[in-house]
């Protein structure tokens, strides 16, 4: 599958508001994993366009918890990159852009797509596609209050009989935000189903100028430049799927460039990459980096074939020396159990989406 002929000759780059990103292809933010660690080892492989932190409520990043300070955590090796920010109160994310403008961050996303009760208890998240006009005004306030770029993340709209993307991306244009992400999804659909490529598309068409991100169930190079040219977007945003393949944004640049076959990462390079993501935890984290990788040890374990008895180990090490220990058993071992790559890893909330 090769970009539509219009779109590759298309330039690589892409402007948003006032930045100039080198890819279409970026980082879609996945709580509790897309943290400073993986993004900026993520970024390192190559070809990765912008990356945005998980979503930080507006008020907690305001009070400096202690959270919203490690989801604040950034470096020059992690730029470009867009803070989200999440509130159902336009005050909180008026102020919360401006904190955000007055600290050096380059832009501001707000989140209109989260499914999960307590993020729409408070009217934020995907419940503020509810109220159309209240999410105009929203938007609008925010964007005059800040000189940074103010993009936007929402999913199709509420329900199946409430498809308000369309009409709230020709709003927001109107009203000055530099781009919109949307996942192909309700908010009722939460993670199940597929994604409808003919809804982002209404959207895409439904603005003028701005560039339209499409996302959701990208997982391959294919996939990707499926979404591009079935729906016109102007960039894609890639989650579960670059967790599932770390190296997929280098592979879509390949792509581009038109070289292909793509090539696949060879397992030093795939231990590197754990080796890096580990040292970048540890930088931010200390010791207690030890700990946080260890969410990621089924992943790896799956990811890079490391057997079962080693995976084990992953899960429950205590310091960094013995981290190198286990990757110097992993280099001996690697081969020993196949990989094998499960979306399955990447959690999701389950059960009835009225009960999330
Ligand atoms: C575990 C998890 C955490 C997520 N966290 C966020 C988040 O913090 N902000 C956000 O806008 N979307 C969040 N999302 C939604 C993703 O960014 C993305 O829209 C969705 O997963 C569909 O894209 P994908 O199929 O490429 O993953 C999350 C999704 C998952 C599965």
């Amino acid at each position: 599958m090769l970009l539509s002929k219009s779109r590759s000759t298309e330039s690589p780059e892409i402007q948003i508001g006032n930045r100039i990103l080198k890819t279409r292809y970026f980082l879609a933010p996945l709580a509790g994993y897309t943290q400073y660690a993986f993004r900026v080892a993520l970024r390192e492989l190559g070809g990765l366009g912008l990356c945005t932190t998980d979503l930080v409520l507006a008020s907690q990043m305001m009070a400096g918890s202690r959270k919203s300070k490690a989801l604040l955590m950034t470096s020059v090796e992690d730029e470009p990159l867009t803070v989200q920010i999440f509130s159902g109160i336009t005050s909180e994310l008026v102020r919360g852009a401006r904190w955000l403008e007055n600290r050096g961050y380059e832009a501001v996303d707000i989140n209109m797509g989260c499914p999960m009760a307590k993020i729409n208890g408070n009217g934020g998240g995907a419940r503020i596609m509810c109220a159309p006009e209240a999410a105009c005004q929203m938007v609008a306030d925010v964007v005059d209050a800040v000189s940074i770029p103010v993009t936007v993340k929402m999913r199709l709209g509420w329900d199946r009989d409430s498809i308000t993307a369309p009409l709230l991306a020709s709003e927001f244009e109107k009203a000055g935000v530099a781009a919109i992400t949307i996942h192909g999804r309700t908010r009722n659909q939460g993670f199940g189903g597929s994604v409808d490529r003919e809804g982002i598309k209404q959207t895409v068409e439904a603005v003028h100028h701005i560039p339209v991100i499409g996302n959701g169930d990208i997982c391959t190079v294919e996939d990707a430049f499926q979404m591009r040219n079935e729906t016109g977007c102007e960039a894609v945003s890639i989650g579960r799927g670059a967790m599932l393949d770390p190296w997929i944004f280098r592979k879509i640049s390949q792509a581009v460039r038109g070289e292909e076959p793509v090539s696949e990462p060879t397992d030093e390079e795939q231990i590197q990459f754990l080796v890096r993501h580990f040292t970048l935890m540890i930088e931010q984290y200390d010791d207690y980096g030890c700990k946080l990788i260890r969410k990621f040890a089924a992943w790896y374990g799956a990811r890079l074939g490391i057997p079962e008895d080693l995976e084990d180990r992953l899960r429950q090490f205590e310091s960094i020396d013995e981290f190198h220990d286990i990757v110097a058993q992993i280099r001996l071992r690697h081969g020993e159990r196949k990989s094998s790559i499960a979306t399955a890893l990447v959690k999701t909330p389950n059960g009835p989406v009225e009960r999330w």
